[in-house]
């Protein structure tokens, strides 16, 4: 099984490019089977998760191809079985986004419950309930989703929690509904406004997307269409946090400030100097981070799949922080690995305190969860001596070429059998 070693103590400097974003990409590529004609897609980001969902939607009978320029055509035209099967959706969550879509075009659809990172309870009866709303019988038997419905009918669907999937398969669902639907507490994640950029696109009229009202008035087709997946604000932030704690001096490029001012806003707290242009960010920090409190919660807010490496950086800062997590209760688990590198933390429910210490010393880590693995290798960038860190799999899902580009960055890390 792949590991990575990883020798710390390089401060990380110089320029790295910035992939597509592996959530906006996964419900986007979804979105294909709302239509009988192509979508082509440019920037997707060449992840474990991506090919995943490829082998998902090809057995369905979507044809996928690649153009010259690594674009990626999806061709539903011919889709024959809407069921994803529990081999393929027990390793990505993000596959119950091909339930709206699959209800929607086809009046049924067989999805098995959803596995991914175990980082929590993370049900799906939201996205169920919703669809219920819109007049889908559905039941659960032998752990698969069966939905049925003749066609869907416009709704006005409050969600109890705000969810970011549940959001992007009703917004989906709705586009070819009969009527008008309403998404009240909607997700105002910027990947659910470049799902709804596609689907208009498409041929989908839907108002409000990035509020938490969204308004989709269903059509009875969608055509093909062209688009550009959105930057990765969390692969952005893990490479400023990398270097924030490093301190590091790097520039950013196809990336942008205005999806991330949250985590902008704690770095600069940490002490990082930080200069934006219109599709690069640049982080220069001197010396030893400041330490810094945060408290996870849906977009515009700080968010959850942040919190592991700014703990990370937390680790090693000076004084002492309180990371509070509101949106999974079983988000810690890299704390118990940070504490092998001697890190002090100390855990009290959804609340950690983190102790800065003045180094972590190298060890053998196990990554739990892809953005656990995250804040594992911040911390063996920045401990002293040889940091092995397994499982990298979990990193695999959502982080494109890391030790390549970290290397281009002058980190000592390298992938080992
Ligand atoms: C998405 C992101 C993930 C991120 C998360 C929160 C994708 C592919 N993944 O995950 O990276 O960490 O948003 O920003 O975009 N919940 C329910 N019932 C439901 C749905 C959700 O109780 O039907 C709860 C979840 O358990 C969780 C909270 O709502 O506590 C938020 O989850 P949600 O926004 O749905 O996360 P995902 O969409 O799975």
């Amino acid at each position: 099984m792949n590991k990575l070693l990883i020798r710390g103590g390089v401060r990380l400097a110089g320029e790295v490019s910035i992939s597509g974003a592996k959530n906006a990409a996964l419900p986007i590529m979804c979105a294909a089977l709302l239509s009988t004609a192509p979508l082509r897609l440019a920037n997707v980001p060449h992840l474990r998760d991506v090919t995943t969902l490829l082998s998902l939607l090809g057995g369905m009978g979507v044809a996928v191809s690649l153009d010259a320029k690594l674009g990626l055509e999806l061709d539903a035209g011919k889709l024959h079985t809407p069921v994803a099967p529990y081999e393929l959706v027990r390793t990505m969550r993000a596959s119950i986004l091909v339930l709206g879509p699959l209800l929607a075009r086809c009046g049924e659809a067989r999805v098995s419950l959803p596995g991914g990172c175990a980082i929590g309870q993370r049900p799906v009866d939201l996205h169920i309930k919703g669809l219920q709303a819109m007049g889908a019988d559905i039941h659960v038997e032998h752990g698969y989703i069966i939905a049925r419905a003749k066609r869907l009918k416009g709704a006005r669907i409050f969600t109890d929690l705000v969810t970011v999937t549940g959001t992007e398969n009703l917004m989906m669902a709705a586009c070819l509904a009969e009527g008008t639907s309403v998404i009240e507490n909607a997700a105002r994640e910027p990947e659910v406004v470049d799902l709804a950029n596609c689907l208009k696109a498409m041929g989908a009229k839907i108002e409000g997307a990035g509020s938490d009202t969204i308004t989709i008035e269903g059509v009875s087709a969608l055509s093909g269409a062209a688009h550009r997946i959105m930057p990765d604000r969390i692969e952005t932030g893990t490479f400023l946090v990398a270097a924030a704690a490093t301190g590091g001096s790097v520039r950013l490029r196809n990336t942008s400030s205005g999806i991330l001012e949250a985590v902008l806003d704690k770095l600069r707290e940490a002490g990082a100097r930080i200069t934006v242009e219109s599709d690069s960010i640049a982080l220069e920090m001197d010396g030893t981070p400041q330490s810094v409190s945060l408290r996870t919660a849906p977009y515009p807010a700080f968010p959850t799949d942040m919190q592991a490496q700014f703990m990370a950086l937390d680790c090693i800062a000076r004084g002492t922080a309180v990371l509070t997590e509101t949106i999974f209760e079983n988000r810690f688990m890299h704390a118990l690995e940070l504490q092998r590198l001697g890190a002090n933390i100390e855990i009290s429910g959804n609340t950690a305190v983190v102790k800065g210490a003045a180094k972590l010393d190298g060890a053998s880590v196990m990554a739990t969860d892809l953005r656990a693995s995250a804040s594992l290798v911040i911390a063996g960038l920045v401990a002293t001596g040889e940091t092995v860190v397994e499982r990298i799999y979990h990193l695999d899902r959502g982080y494109e070429c890391i030790e390549e580009k970290l290397s281009q960055l002058g980190a000592r890390i390298k992938r080992i059998g």
